[in-house]
């Protein structure tokens, strides 16, 4: 047996142990343990999970342009806070490119800010924090100006602070309640195991907060059909806003609003596994070695944020986004080749990263706010 399989085979028995225990678990319970057990699940392994020889490509891995944006948008938020110290949260940092671009850009560009400028990393996985403390080694800055804390489930590892929170691809990565409108009444499936292998059951609902959920957000599903709810959102955006005394939280992540998620997705959901640039549909395979994903719904990240005190600052597609903050002239502006071009192209090309991925801005005690990467496009000249 491979290493590999063996791995696959430890989390396999781990999660049929627990099944066992319990009868069935519910699907939630399955995905954090698929991706999040400690030293077997997908996000905490040392496997190679973004990029080329990963399975699947990320916006700061594609191109050094969108942390430089970022960047820029950092800046432009400090402005506006009032030039104070200024600390920024980045949650599931991955590769760590994303914090090595901006940092390396405010250095660069906005000297007076990057005296004031501090970045926190959050993540769990202990691979994926040495890889960023290398990357971060190799451009020699400032000990001070970076420090790692985790999130568990009561909470942030640090004092609250004066900034942003920042996530690239993170919210996708939390695991999911699947529920099912079965003869009028709401349903909810659970993993279960018998010889033949893992098996799903239609049961009655684990909590009444799915009930909650859909009445808040006038979701009615017809028979058969299928939605995921992603309650570790919520809880984490309650959490940022404890934390956050006076500043922005930008969520970059893959979804749309509840009426796009369920105009796309008729009956099936949006749960997908991502594996070697494939995408499927077999949740019980591969345990460990591929990433279980569903699509983030952005109406209930914006109406728990007013309920936790976020205020909406505006909610875009990452096209609209990164072309407000500049992307057309940077490209116009650098000497690329043509590969690089195509690159950069997709992060904000409506059939590549421009239209699936959304951005949204929320601020804390901050009046008004108006930024200049949500202004509309039409005023845009270039
Ligand atoms: C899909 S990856 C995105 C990586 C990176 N942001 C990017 O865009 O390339 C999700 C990241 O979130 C991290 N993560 C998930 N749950 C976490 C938690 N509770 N605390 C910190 N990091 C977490 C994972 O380890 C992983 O690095």
């Amino acid at each position: 047996m491979t290493v590999k399989n063996c791995k696959t085979q430890l989390l396999r028995d781990f999660i049929i142990e627990n099944i066992n225990k319990k009868g069935k678990i519910t699907f939630a319970e399955f995905m954090r343990m698929a991706l999040y057990h400690p030293k077997y699940g997908y996000y905490n392994s040392n496997k190679e999970r973004i990029g080329k020889c990963g399975d699947y490509y990320t916006s700061p891995i594609v191109h050094r342009i969108f942390g430089e944006l970022l960047a820029k948008q950092l800046e432009e938020m400090w402005r506006i806070t009032g030039e104070e110290s200024f600390t920024v949260v980045e949650m599931g940092a991955g590769s760590g490119w994303l914090c090595y671009d901006i940092i390396h850009y405010i250095r660069k560009e906005y000297p007076r800010f990057y005296d004031n400028f501090h970045y926190i990393i959050v993540e769990t996985n202990p691979y994926a924090k040495k890889k960023q403390r290398l990357l971060l080694d190799s451009i020699d800055i400032d000990d001070d100006k970076v420090s790692w804390r985790t999130y568990a489930e009561d909470g942030f590892s640090f004092d609250r602070i004066h900034g942003c929170f920042l996530s690239n691809e993170f919210v996708d990565a939390l695991p999911v309640h699947r529920l099912k409108a079965k003869n009028k009444v709401l349903k909810e499936m659970y993993v279960s195991y018998n010889n033949s292998g893992f098996f799903e059951i239609e049961d009655d609902v684990s909590t009444h907060e799915f009930k909650e959920y859909l009445g808040t957000l006038r979701v009615y599903l017809r028979e058969d059909q299928e939605c995921e709810i992603n309650l570790d959102a919520s809880k984490w955006l309650g959490h940022v806003s404890d934390k956050l005394h006076k500043g922005f939280v930008i969520t970059i992540d893959y979804g749309d609003t509840i009426d796009g998620i369920f105009r796309e997705n008729d009956t099936e959901g949006t749960l997908r596994c991502y594996y070697k640039h494939t995408v499927n549909k077999d949740y019980y395979e591969r345990l460990g070695e591929q990433d279980i994903t569903a699509h983030v719904d952005f109406t209930y990240l914006i109406k728990v944020g007013k309920l936790a005190g976020l205020q909406v600052t505006g909610f875009t597609k990452q096209s609209h986004y990164l072309i407000a903050l500049g992307i057309l002239e940077k490209l116009n502006n650098t000497n690329t080749d043509i590969e690089t071009t195509l690159k950069v192209k997709n992060l904000f090309h409506p059939e590549g990263m421009g239209e699936i991925f959304k951005v949204l801005i929320q601020h804390k005690n901050i009046e008004n706010p108006r930024l200049n990467s949500l202004r509309p496009l039409h005023s845009i000249t270039i």
